[in-house]
Parts: C-alpha cells; structure tokens; sequence
C-alpha cells in the first residue's frame, strides 16, 4: 500500500504471544522502557503494539472506542504520549466486524468491533496517536470480497485522517491454512499469511490451528511475489525468546522472517531476556538484510525436502542466502553464486551470525545442524538482475 509507511518491514514488539489478554498500562510502559534499555529500538524495534483486550467493552454515548479503564485509567491518548516520549511508536487492536477476536471466542466481554464505525474509529486512533493499525478478520465467515470491500474501508479511513498509519491486516480465518488468496499489497502494508503462530517448531500441520515455525516458513515461501516496498508478507509475530524452541530452532526462525522481508514483531517479554534471545534479536547484519530497502522477500532456489535454499536480492547488488537445513540430522547444504544470480569469479561471503567473511570462487555452502539457517550476504561479481534495476513482480504484475 502506498500510503508512505512501511517501505521496509515493519519491526516492533507486540502484546499477544506472552500476555494474551492480561494487559495494562503499567506492562506496556515497562516493555517501553525495556525495549529502549534492552537496546532493541537502537537496534530499529519501533512500534509497540497494544493487541487484544485493551477496550472498554462499551463505546462511550457517542459511540467512541474507550479504552478499559481498570488496565488502562490514564487512557489510551496518555499511552501513545509515552511510548512517543520514548521515540517509540504507538500500535493498537481492532477487529472489522462486530466484535474483536476474544470477545469472539467469549473470553472477554462486549462487542466493540468496528462495523459502522470505520471513520470514527480511525478518527480516534488518530486523535490518540497510534501509529499501527493490527485490524483482525475475527469470524470463519464471509467471502474474500466481503474482506476486500471491509479491509478497503478502514484503508480509506486512516488516510482520511491523515495521519500516517501502518496498516495490518489478518484475513487468515476464512484461508487460515493455505496462505492469502489474493495480494494485499492495495489494501495494506502487511497482511497475515496463516493461522496463529505458537512457540514451537513444528506443529505437523500446515493446515490447522496453531502453526509451527516451520509450517509458517511451507506456507509463506511461495508468497515472496507479493512483498514489495510498502507491502509485506506477515507470518505472526515471532516466538524467539520463548520456551518450546531449541536455540538453534529460534535462530532459524529470525533467519528466516529476515530473509522473507517478514515484519519483525518481538511477542517475547522484554523485560527478562537471556543474552542468547538478545543476540537474536538484535543482529544487525540479519536486520540489515530484513530491511533492505528493495524489499523483497527471498525467493526459493532449491528444495529437496530436505535442504531449502532461499536467495534474496539485496539494494546495492549483494543478494542474502539462506541454508536451512528442515531435516533432523546435520547436513550439508550447497548453492552457488550462478544460482543466486550472480556471475563472476570472486565473490565475499559475510556470515550473517558471526560477521566473520570468507572468499569463494562461485561455490556457497556450509555444514548446518538439524532445524538450523546459516546465512550468507553475498558480495562481489555482477547481479542479476543489476542492483537498482526494477522487475516486474509475476504474482503482483507491479513494477518494483
Ligand atoms: C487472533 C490473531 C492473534 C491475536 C488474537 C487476539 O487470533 O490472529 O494474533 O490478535 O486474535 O484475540
């Protein structure tokens, strides 16, 4: 979506994947602070995003959103003022349909979403500072033109307000398990493409609730045509930082939401992380390749069920490789520079973990342990296509 924001992935932290439904003012300002001392907003974390739970189940008489006053009585305006205080961004939760996800499933109470309300609703967001608009298709019905018609009116709405607001949306529960079924790019700035993300590996499903790591990486591979500056492919919020994954699991998860130009949305308590979690998060040189300013998501060179190698082009003409080892036991996972799109005879391969380099004649490859992602930036030769040159996207029709 052209509406000036997120030209690169969105990055930040948001409340669901720790808290769920157990907010307030106070957690949210600790995980401001924590992401500021923590070094994560040095590092581009941004948005902190209020997700579900935040709303006084009633609209005021005028029929305005209120936030709840028992978890949040300085108000939702004296939030956004904080978090801008802190040079962090303002993210908030609303559904477009009658009701929010919780209050879908009963476990909390009223029916506020924002069906007829769309204007005032995006006045109020506006009014209160929000910067990210999270805007969840919160029932199994409806047809993929109701989405777009509904998911195109709140559109409308922020940009009458003028103010600019990343837009999020989640159509996933009438496609839950097989991806988008149409690009978002005209609607939003990043659009969920699968169930429910949980902190685990692998969930043996790719069509069911929840999904895996792993699953989410089957499912949003085939989607790279769609991410373009201003657009992006959403596989959730990340689960690094939290039980269920070996290290190697987590480190493969943010090599692989880096290389798929995914948002970075940290759902991990700030406040308590191990220096393991923080070396994760805040690995510049996988940032860097995150947010690129090409914006496209890495495509898939090779697969054999086992070894998945993923490349993605980068602005200056280095392109980002990804090994990803799927299988259950150490393997060796092999490309080369011809098949990354590059040609010549010297190239610099800068691993993305460590930093150190190391030079090659064409050949890209690395021992990976089960379930891990060695990355590469890869540099030297001639690109092609050329850095800077722009391509038509086959799923979008769009020039890049
Ligand atoms: C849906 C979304 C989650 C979260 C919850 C809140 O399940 O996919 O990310 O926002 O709703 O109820």
């Amino acid at each position: 979506l052209d509406n000036g924001v997120a030209r690169t992935p969105p990055m930040g932290w948001n409340s669901w994947n720790t808290f769920g439904c157990n907010i307030n003012e106070t957690l949210i300002r600790g995980m401001a602070d924590a992401m500021v001392s923590s070094g994560m907003r040095d590092a581009g974390y941004q948005y902190v995003v209020v997700d579900d739970c935040w709303m006084n189940p009633n609209r005021d008489a005028s029929g305005n959103l209120q936030g709840d006053p028992a978890r949040f009585p300085s108000g939702m305006r004296a939030l956004g003022d904080y978090l801008h205080s802190r040079g962090l961004k303002f993210g908030i939760y609303q559904a477009p349909l009658d009701r929010t996800c919780a209050q879908y499933f009963g476990s909390y109470p009223g029916a506020t979403g924002a069906q007829g309300h769309e204007a005032q609703d995006a006045r109020q967001f506006a009014a209160w500072g929000v910067d990210f608009l999270k805007y969840d298709w919160c029932s199994p019905s409806g047809s993929i033109n109701d989405q777009v018609t509904t998911f195109a009116k709140m559109r409308d709405a922020l940009a009458a307000t003028g103010r600019p607001i990343v837009y999020s949306i989640n159509p996933n529960s009438i496609h839950s398990k097989t991806g988008p079924q149409r690009n978002w790019g005209d609607v939003a700035n990043m659009w969920r493409t699968t169930e429910d993300i949980t902190n685990a590996w692998d969930t043996g499903q790719t069509n069911g609730y929840p999904m895996g790591v792993k699953n989410i990486v089957d499912v949003t591979v085939p989607l790279a045509g769609y991410a373009r500056p201003g657009g992006f492919n959403d596989p959730d919020m990340m689960e690094v930082g939290r039980s269920g994954m070996t290290d190697t699991e987590q480190r493969s998860h943010f090599a692989l939401w880096a290389v798929m130009a995914s948002p970075l949305i940290a759902g991990n308590d700030l406040r308590s992380m191990s220096t393991a979690t923080q070396t994760i998060l805040k690995n510049p040189r996988l940032i860097a390749i995150n947010q690129d300013t090409l914006g496209l998501q890495a495509t898939q060179v090779s697969y054999d069920g086992t070894r998945r190698v993923l490349a993605k082009r980068l602005a200056n003409g280095d392109v980002a490789v990804a090994l990803f080892n799927v299988g259950g036991s150490t393997t060796t996972i092999s490309t080369t520079a011809a098949a990354i799109g590059k040609s010549g005879s010297s190239f610099t391969l800068q691993d993305a973990w460590t930093g150190a380099t190391t030079t090659s004649t064409g050949s890209i490859s690395a021992s990976v342990p089960a379930h891990g992602t060695a990355v590469y930036r890869v540099s030297g030769g001639t690109s092609t296509p050329p850095a800077g040159t722009t391509f038509v996207s086959a799923a979008s029709g769009r020039c890049l």
